[in-house]
């Protein structure tokens, strides 16, 4: 490594010592369970909401054997909210495989670790650093950044070629095997130093030059460019997709709450239906769903991702909810239209016009009629049931 590329790694070092972050849950600890965890909950989501979902995570999975006894379900109900839902069903097969084929003990290299399932070569590199002080280079998105500017690398950062660029100059400005011996926590400091810095310094917009360790020898500091820096994403316009989300709900005896007052009273349910396990949601709990294009898409194992691409006409949405109603033996509901919104997946974006549908005639259906795809569920009951995001959301505004 040549003489200004050895300081680059020491004055990451350095400045991680002073400035970087040290109080996170999932620091202070070679436990590659934890850290392993927390990588993953960190992949698309910041650190400010990670912390109370690894909180929660590990109070519940306290270790690796833990989360795989543990039943998806559950899994999934603990990550709701964290979108990208593969991660979950992916963190559960992780830890499977390290119970089954690992004899419950994590691999300590990063080669072996990217064989486990959702961990690739930038997280694989980051266990690998934190918990067995491997000299192996990280390229999460944030390091990138870091790199295209000291580096003045030019291109749309996630397309292959730049990548392999940023990778190559990832290897060089990794520290040297001299300060790894010297320093047995280098590894890991300058790790974690690169990603603090990203994350606090070298931010997308206005980056705090003045504050960064770097900035010396920083290629798109000295030419005035960290504006153009890195280049931006090539524009890949998201198709549009259209669903019907329904809240169908009733009123039911509320049991629990009558034994004790010695009263009759009533309680809401909502009907749950649970998606495929592949696909987008694959696995959580949700609302049905009436498509524009063959109006039953919670029967189908199509999913939202099959949803048509264009948007209903007013006029005739309502009588795809009631055609959706009369196919499933409710009669005589009540339906209203709610407030649409837009949720934006990675690959496209979905509009989504919910509908309050109340069933009146409770005697056409039949409530008794739960499995393990459909669910009637008091509305008091509804947290114990893994759902996305922003069917959480919709629920809670609505009842
Ligand atoms: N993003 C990914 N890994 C991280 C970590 N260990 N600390 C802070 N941000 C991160």
């Amino acid at each position: 490594m040549n003489a200004p590329l050895t300081s680059l790694a020491q004055r990451i070092i350095s400045w991680q010592r002073q400035y970087g972050r040290h109080d996170l849950p999932w620091q202070n600890t070679q436990d590659p369970y934890r850290v392993w965890l927390s990588e993953i909950m960190l992949q698309q989501t910041q650190v400010a909401t990670v912390i109370w979902y690894f909180n929660r995570f590990t109070n519940s999975f306290p270790d690796v054997d833990s989360l795989a006894n543990a039943s998806i379900e559950d899994v999934l109900l603990h990550w709701a909210g964290l979108g990208y839902y593969a991660r979950a069903r992916n963190l559960h097969a992780c830890a499977k495989q390290v119970v089954v084929l690992w004899n419950g003990e994590f691999p300590t290299q990063a080669e072996a670790l990217q064989t486990l399932p959702g961990i690739g070569p930038s997280t694989a590199a980051a266990i690998a650093a934190f918990c067995f002080g491997q000299r192996t280079p990280i390229l999460d998105g944030n390091v990138k950044r870091v790199y295209c500017r000291f580096f003045s690398v030019e291109g749309d950062p996630s397309s292959r070629l730049v990548t392999q660029q940023l990778w190559r100059h990832a290897h060089e400005a990794t520290p040297s095997i001299a300060l790894t011996i010297n320093e047995p926590d280098a590894m890991a400091r300058f790790t974690q130093g690169l990603m603090d810095l990203g994350a606090t310094c070298c931010t997308r917009r206005n980056p705090n030059c003045d504050r960064c360790p770097l900035r010396a020898d920083c290629v798109a500091h000295l030419t005035q460019r960290t504006q153009e820096l890195p280049s931006p994403r090539a524009i890949r316009l998201k198709p549009e997709r259209s669903t019907m989300m329904l809240i169908v709900s009733t009123s039911i005896p509320n049991q629990a709450a009558d034994n004790k007052t010695n009263k009759t009273s009533t309680a809401k349910a909502i009907l749950l239906y649970k998606r495929p396990s592949n696909g987008i949601w694959g696995g959580l709990w949700s609302l049905p769903e009436c498509q524009v294009n063959d109006g039953m898409a919670a029967d189908s194992d199509s999913g939202v991702d099959s949803a048509v691409e264009s948007k209903v006409s007013a006029q005739s949405a309502d009588l795809m909810v009631i055609q959706w109603c009369a196919k499933h033996g409710i009669l005589n509901p009540t339906i209203l239209s709610m407030a649409a919104f837009r949720h934006t997946f990675t690959h496209f974006h979905l509009h989504i016009q919910p509908w309050s549908v109340e069933i009146n005639d409770i005697n056409g259906f039949d409530l008794s009629a739960s499995n393990d795809t459909m669910r009637w569920v008091r509305a008091d009951q509804l947290h114990l049931f893994g759902m996305p995001a922003p069917v959480q959301n919709l629920l809670a505004n609505d009842l």
